[in-house]
């Protein structure tokens, strides 16, 4: 099978086409990305030469481009996105523009070339913030928050319109926060680890109780795979880790496994419209197609520590141009905020 996979330069699309090529089950891949900051090649050094993969740079806002490549696919793999929740805030109009017309694009063409299967990779944020002890199924009210989880929600309204109106064969999967190689350093766990061994602050938004359910990266593509593979058209898949923890607590737990001390953890001012607690029930992926997490947090932040410290290369690449005009921009000014966190003030939480 053919499969075209936007947003492959990413950090979870270059994941998930490494994984894919490696199976060796026939797959072949046509990678398309417009390379925007988030989007490197380099994470995709080792697969460079395979004959089953094939990269065209290109946005998933134009049309044209969009068919030429997509001509002779069976498949679609959807994860190019504006992904940053911050960078929505800060500005928006790129995050609707390719969340939600790059996302309509991608349907209008698929559906003329008549495309068997259209995977749509949506996040647990359209839930919005959910209630202490609360759970996200797929039935649960969509409540976005941001302008980037208000995008996500938006194009996934269109997909399932796509189903119901056309009987468009697409699919969505829900998934929780990735994390794990590969990751751009403005997100939490890659900003915690490298700020880290710079010796630099943690910066912890707020009073650091946020919730959030963490997914080896590795876990989800498997998950995305077998809802490629298997799920029912029209049907929303959550895929989550089974660990529930606020931001604090996951920060003290990657200076404990880097052995350093707390010190360097430090308050910052707020996200505006921060969601509380995010965290899924997966019963429908593990009943219907037998996935389930299998990569213990600890195991996956040990992993994911001793790969930043191993590739300082590819930091070097990724913390050029653009990462530094934006950290100087919005982070090194709430680092004039900072505030330092009195020991052991949280407990774990799930
Ligand atoms: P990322 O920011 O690392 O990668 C996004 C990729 O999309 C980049 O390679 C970028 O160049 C490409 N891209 C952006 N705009 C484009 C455009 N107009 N045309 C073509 N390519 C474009 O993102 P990620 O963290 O790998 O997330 C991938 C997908 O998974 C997104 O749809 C995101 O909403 C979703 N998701 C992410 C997480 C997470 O924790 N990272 C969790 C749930 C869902
Ligand atoms: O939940 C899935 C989502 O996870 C995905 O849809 C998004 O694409 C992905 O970016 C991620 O969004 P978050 O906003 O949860 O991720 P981020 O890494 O930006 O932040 C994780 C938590 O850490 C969040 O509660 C905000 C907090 N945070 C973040 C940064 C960058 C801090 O406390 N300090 C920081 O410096």
């Amino acid at each position: 099978m053919k499969v075209f996979v936007t947003g492959a330069a990413g950090f979870i699309g270059s994941n998930f086409t490494r994984y894919v090529l490696g199976l060796g089950r026939g797959y072949s891949i046509v990678s398309y990305d417009k390379l925007t900051y988030a989007g490197n090649l380099a994470n995709l050094d080792s697969i460079a030469d395979n004959s089953n993969y094939r990269f065209v740079k290109g946005d998933i806002c134009d049309p044209a481009s969009v068919e030429i490549a997509m001509s002779g696919c069976d498949g679609v793999v959807h994860f190019a996105a504006e992904s940053h929740v911050d960078r929505s805030i800060y500005e928006p109009s790129a995050c609707i523009e390719t969340n939600v017309k790059g996302t309509f694009v991608l349907l209008q063409v698929a559906r003329k070339l008549n495309i068997s299967r259209f995977l749509h990779i949506s996040t647990d944020e359209v839930y919005g913030d959910l209630q202490p002890g609360e759970f996200a199924t797929e039935n649960s009210s969509i409540r976005p928050s941001s302008p980037y989880s208000s995008s996500k929600a938006a194009s996934d309204l269109l997909v399932l319109s796509f189903v119901r109106t056309y009987g468009f064969p697409a699919l969505i999967t829900r998934s929780s926060n990735n994390y794990g190689p590969y990751q751009f350093p403005e997100k939490f766990l890659p900003l915690m680890i490298t700020n880290a061994c710079d010796g630099k602050p943690l910066p912890i938004y707020g009073d650091g109780g946020q919730q959030r359910d963490w997914l080896h990266v590795d876990d989800n593509c498997r998950g995305i795979l077998a809802v490629f593979e298997h799920g029912g058209v029209g049907e929303v898949y959550n895929i989550g880790g089974s660990d529930v923890i606020d931001n604090l607590t996951m920060a003290r737990r990657v200076l404990r496994l880097m052995g350093k001390a707390d010190g360097s953890l430090a308050f910052v001012k707020d996200r505006p419209g921060h969601d509380r607690r995010y965290a899924l029930r997966c019963d429908k992926i593990e009943t219907e197609l037998g996935w389930r997490p299998s990569i213990s947090l600890d195991e996956g932040l040990r992993q994911t520590i001793e790969w930043y410290k191993r590739r300082s290369d590819w930091l070097a690449g990724v913390r050029g141009g653009d990462y530094r005009t934006y950290y100087a921009k919005y982070y090194e000014n709430r680092d004039a905020s900072l505030r330092s966190i009195p020991e052991r003030r949280f407990g774990s939480s799930s």
